[in-house]
């Protein structure tokens, strides 16, 4: 088990991707999971204040993940949750605890053999507490915000820098500072700053790591 976790913008993504990829194992991208709670919420025009009523939506929500596709209730929303809008959404959600409730059996139940990569805000706290490999990735709200922007654009979807960059500071101070599951490095986690690194230097220090714990042969 490794837990990466970070704030947005962090290449948390793009670097469990290829961990997991080099070593075999399988991926849990959490953040999806509030993607699609929040996606929901706004679909079924749901008040945004509703605790309630989204905790009860999340414990019950229909999801297939076919390949690299996302259904929502049989819907494609694979494009729709990658948002600016859905991220938004999807950190309003977060913050509230019955709603991570419900999405924590979800969460472990991904673990499988040989091993897992987790990527999230609170992958190495609360959900895998035990993992023996945890990384903090971050980097600063400036180059988060230009990864972003170019990430969006390479999709052909619309990005304003200046916003992003805003979204960006709003978002993180959100998910620092709510009660449930702040976003905080875990007390064991090894910090990496990836605003200088590249994405190539961020996967090989963490495949050493898991190397050094875990002997696993690279
Ligand atoms: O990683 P992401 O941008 O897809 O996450 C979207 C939002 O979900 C983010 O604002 C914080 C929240 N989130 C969370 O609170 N806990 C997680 N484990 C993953 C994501």
């Amino acid at each position: 088990m490794i837990t990466i976790d970070g704030p947005s913008g962090s290449g948390k993504g793009t670097v469990t991707q290829r961990v997991a990829a080099r070593l075999g194992w399988r991926v849990l991208d959490s953040g999806a999971l509030y993607r699609l709670v929040g996606h929901a919420v706004d679909r079924r025009n749901i008040d945004f204040n509703n605790e309630n009523e989204i905790s009860d939506l999340a414990a019950s929500l229909d999801v297939i993940f076919e390949d690299k596709k996302v259904l929502l209730d049989g819907v494609d929303v694979t494009d729709a949750i990658r948002t600016e809008a859905a991220g938004n959404n999807a950190s309003k959600v977060a913050a509230m605890p019955g709603v991570r409730a419900a999405l924590l059996d979800w969460q472990r139940d991904y673990v499988q053999q040989p091993g897992l990569v987790a990527d999230g805000r609170d992958m190495g706290t609360t959900v895998f507490p035990a993992a023996r490999v945890k990384i903090f990735l971050t980097a600063s709200p400036q180059e988060r915000a230009v990864r972003r922007y170019k990430q969006l654009k390479e999709k052909g979807l619309p990005a304003n820098l200046a916003a992003l960059t805003s979204d960006i500071e709003e978002r993180d101070a959100r998910d620092r500072s709510r009660a449930a599951s702040p976003l905080v490095a875990a007390e064991d986690a090894l910090e990496i700053d990836s605003t200088v690194l590249s994405i190539d230097e961020v996967v090989n220090r963490i495949l050493s790591e898991a190397q050094r714990v875990y002997a696993i042969p690279l």
